[in-house]
């Protein structure tokens, strides 16, 4: 039976967005590398409620698709995520229209029901912990979240009463001039028992600007009930902001870039210029790592303690071991173990494993390819397709030529093998354990261990040439 403490919680999501002049979902624009809507159910799921719903609409496939693959709450209460489910609305006819579409998918669950807009990513559960408990505290039939933005742009205005109460919301294209001057905004969160909040909307008409049925209208409706209406001013009126075009979304992700920063540099990160780190929401970062300058860690990347990252570098979903420096290099889709140095100039492409105490760079691109323990390619080369053992020798130029035009063949170069310079190696082909391949050699075939491969023409010196050619006249 349900409590009557119990919550469920509505996040609309089905609007088209409009003002972002985009194909995509507006709720699933990425902030910090994670959609909006990812923040918005984070902060929702920490208040433990018995279920969430999304509505969707407008590229609502999408929307449904990109959260049941990548949207993993950031702290479960209990471990363990509310039961999400998705309701649709077909045609976007309104926030009032958009919150009867969920009716269906909170089922016979009772108690209050919180409201939320897909598009207030900068949202927390603390703030949202706080606005329930002054609803109670007020005894409200319903209340709503206020704010005062610098710019009120096209936010609804809190009407009041002479007596301070809550009146009715307007919408900004609907403000008659004695309104124009109100500094107190609609944030867009609503929290009411729930027969309550479908008896309101069953009233909402959409005789207005834009011939919706507005979420915002239950306000007067109640108040004409002789309802007790109660706005909880949000102390901190970015928190609960409304994304609706791009320049906003791009000040909202700075101030999360800088939370982000903020709460890494307490865990121990020494991050040396927040102004130019950029790091996705969802990044780990250990101890005593420094971050250096102009550095991006984004997707799912987990670097280790002790390292220096940067200046100038870009690690994208890859694991960085302990102890590691990666400085002026790109890093992608990769694993770099422990006490590993890349770069400076370098380009480890998807899927290369650096095992640990391994060096590569300067000036070095390695794609699908083990190094080995300890392994150096300490100088400009191209190890792509490769396994490669521990303790080789890679001389500065080697080439593992992969690719015959059609398919991609593999090289091996086994254990404490020595690669001279600028030597190609042709895939399909193995260097056999403590071999040597002489520099300069284009290597076709095995070479079996222990041997050196000399694999280009003996060198011809041809005396007194220069002598001879001048006394030509040449
Ligand atoms: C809304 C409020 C406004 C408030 C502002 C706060 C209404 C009528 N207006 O305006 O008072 O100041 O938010 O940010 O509620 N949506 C649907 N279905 C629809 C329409 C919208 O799901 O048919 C969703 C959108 O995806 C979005 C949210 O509801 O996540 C808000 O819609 P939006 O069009 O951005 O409303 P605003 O004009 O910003
Ligand atoms: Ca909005």
């Amino acid at each position: 039976m349900p409590c009557k403490d119990s919550l469920s919680v509505i996040i609309l999501a089905a609007g088209q967005g409009t003002r972002m002049k985009s194909e995509a979902a507006k709720v699933l624009f990425p902030m910090c590398g994670r959609p909006m809507l990812g923040y918005v159910l984070d902060a929702a799921a920490a208040l433990g409620p018995q279920r969430i719903v999304v509505v969707v609409g407008h590229k609502g496939e999408d929307v449904i698709g990109s959260i049941n693959r990548a949207w993993i709450p950031d702290n479960p209460p209990g471990g363990r995520p509310a039961a999400l489910e998705f309701a649709w609305q077909r045609e976007q006819r309104g926030t009032g229209h958009a919150v009867l579409c969920a009716k269906e998918a909170l089922g016979d669950l009772r108690g209050d029901v919180l409201v939320l807009y897909g598009d207030t990513p900068l949202i927390t559960s603390d703030l949202l912990s706080a606005f329930r408990k002054d609803h109670k505290e007020k005894n409200a039939a319903l209340s709503l979240i206020s704010f005062s933005p610098e710019d009120m742009g096209a936010y609804g205005r809190v009407v009041r009463d002479p007596e301070g109460g809550v009146e009715r919301i307007v919408e900004a294209k609907d403000l008659t001039p004695s309104e124009a001057g109100i500094r107190e905004a609609n944030a867009g969160m609503y929290l009411a028992d729930h027969e309550l909040m479908y008896e309101l909307l069953s009233e909402v008409k959409n005789d207005n600007a834009k011939g919706e049925y507005y979420l915002t209208d239950i306000v007067h409706i109640a108040r004409g009930k002789g309802m007790k209406v109660s706005a909880f001013m949000a102390p901190d009126a970015l928190a609960v902001q409304g994304i609706n075009d791009r320049y906003a979304l791009a000040l909202a992700e700075g101030v999360m870039r800088k939370e982000i920063l903020r709460k890494m540099c307490l865990e121990g990160v020494t991050v040396r210029d927040p102004s130019s780190t950029y790091i996705d929401f969802g990044v780990k970062v250990g101890p005593d790592t420094v971050i250096e300058p102009q550095t991006y860690l984004r997707g799912a990347t987990e670097i280790g303690s002790g390292c220096v990252i940067g200046p100038g570098t870009e690690v994208l979903d890859s694991t960085v071991g302990d102890g590691s420096r990666v400085w002026r290099s790109v890093v992608e889709q990769s694993f770099v173990g422990k006490d590993v140095q890349i770069g400076p100039y370098s380009h480890i492409r998807p899927n290369a494993t650096l095992e640990e105490g391994a060096l590569v760079g300067n000036f070095a691109e390695v794609k699908n390819t083990i190094v080995g323990r300890g392994t150096k390619a300490h100088h400009h080369c191209y190890l792509g397709d490769t396994t490669i053992g521990p303790g080789v020798n890679i001389g500065a130029g080697t080439v593992t030529v992969n690719y015959d035009g059609t398919k991609k063949h593999r090289t091996i170069i086994e254990d404490g093998s020595f690669i001279g310079c600028n030597a190609n190696l042709i895939a399909p082909v193995t260097i056999g354990k403590g071999a040597y391949v002489a520099a300069g050699s284009t290597v076709t075939d095995d070479v079996p261990p222990l041997s050196l491969a000399i694999a280009r023409e003996r060198q011809v010196v041809k005396e007194g040439w220069v002598t001879r050619r001048k006394e030509q006249g040449r």
